[in-house]
């Protein structure tokens, strides 16, 4: 077992690695702590007040030492009724450090394997955190959550979602990305897209409730509704986008026999406004600036398709100056169309003028 130091995450106490400090997990312990996901648990705690209800069974599935699962009891004042599961033998002694670090009576401590934990029980949240890619525990989590109950999952697969690695996108997400200026929200909607088609599988809706890039991961939380209209009506969400220097992103519903286009994924909307207002609105000191910024710039990028242009991008393709992002969303405005910069990236935007129109205002504010 490696040397524990204790922490506080939020207002939760916690026992992690020694290697905490330092950014990034260490390669090589078998015990899994990132700093750098810290993010990624305070939007789980907001997404809990927001959304979770009293009595709720959940269960954080590859726990960890627990810092997700715990600081949903810890921070929420909901009374959940949580399981903190990890295969790892020091996994599991961490968590159980950390439930009596917290004095917490309703979180149980569990040591199996995934599928054999899920092979029997069900629970209102199932949360999964793997290494690389959530698909092969997704199927299972579908099947055992409740109706109406929610899915949360991680990617840190960015490579092949973002079209790096095209083979494994396709094998893992049975999907095409695309390399370029809006990667990353195509890499997001494959895999919203992917958990929707594995859902439809098994007669269940899925809805996205949130779902986001930050740093070096996706994730994305989902509601579930069962019903064959439920899955078709979801399924009807999928497409494919084409990209065109001339006309620029075009969403159909067939494959495209030829062009550069990204999909199938996801084309319908990314999160739930009400949700998203309702996070914002529990912030407090304990939830860290990179979540903040993460949600109020998610709350402020009015378009959701269509899809982001990247201002470098723009420059190189007209042969412009590149203009600040601010600046060309002002100016979008001032000439009558919509616009809002994009969680995903400083340099991306959204608007609702066509790609010509665009080349031409970059044109006159390079002059
Ligand atoms: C990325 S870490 C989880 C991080 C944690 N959620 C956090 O926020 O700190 C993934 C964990 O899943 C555990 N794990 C991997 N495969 C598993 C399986 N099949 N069943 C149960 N646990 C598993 C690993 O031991 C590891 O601790």
């Amino acid at each position: 077992m490696p040397a524990l130091e204790k922490i506080v995450e939020g207002s939760t106490k916690l026992v992690v690695p020694g290697y905490a400090k330092e950014l990034g997990p260490a390669a090589k312990s078998t015990i899994f702590y990132n700093p750098a996901m810290r993010a990624n648990r305070d939007i789980t705690v907001l997404f809990a007040r927001a959304v979770a209800k009293n009595g709720w069974t959940v269960l954080d599935a590859l726990g960890g030492t627990g810092a997700k699962g715990i600081r949903l009891v810890v921070e929420t004042g909901l009374e959940l009724d949580i399981t903190v599961n990890d295969s790892s033998k020091d996994a599991f002694g961490t968590i159980k450090k950390n439930i009596r670090a917290n004095k917490l009576k309703n979180v149980r401590a569990s040591n199996q394997e995934y599928n054999a934990l899920l092979s029997n029980c069900g629970y209102d949240w199932i949360e999964i955190d793997p290494y690389g890619s959530p698909v092969r525990f997704m199927d299972l989590a579908f099947r055992r959550v409740s109706r109406n109950g929610i899915i949360s999952i991680t990617a840190t697969d960015t490579a092949p979602l973002c079209g790096t690695r095209t083979d494994t996108c396709r094998r893992r997400y049975l999907a095409r990305p695309m390399r370029g200026p809006c990667a990353h929200e195509f890499g997001l909607r494959i895999l919203v897209g992917n958990a929707v088609r594995r859902a439809a599988v098994f007669d269940f809706g899925l809805v996205p409730m949130l779902a986001y890039y930050h740093g070096h991961y996706f994730r994305a939380f989902f509601r579930k509704l069962k019903g064959v209209k439920l899955a078709n009506s979801a399924l009807e969400g999928l497409g494919y986008v084409t990209w065109d220097e001339k006309k620029g992103y075009t969403v159909t519903g067939e494959e495209p026999v030829r062009g550069t286009f990204a999909g199938p994924l996801w084309t319908g909307d990314l999160w739930d406004k009400d949700t998203v207002n309702r996070m914002l609105e529990s912030l407090d000191d304990d939830i860290g600036r990179e979540a903040v910024k993460v949600l109020r710039s998610i709350d402020g990028e009015l378009l959701q398709p269509p899809y982001y242009h990247h201002i470098d991008h723009l420059a190189s393709m007209t042969g412009t100056d590149p203009v600040g992002t601010d600046r060309l969303i002002q100016h979008l405005g001032e000439v009558g169309f919509a616009s809002s910069g994009v969680h995903y990236t400083r340099k991306g935007f959204k608007t609702n003028a066509s790609l010509p129109e665009i080349k031409t205002i970059l044109s006159e504010l390079s002059q």
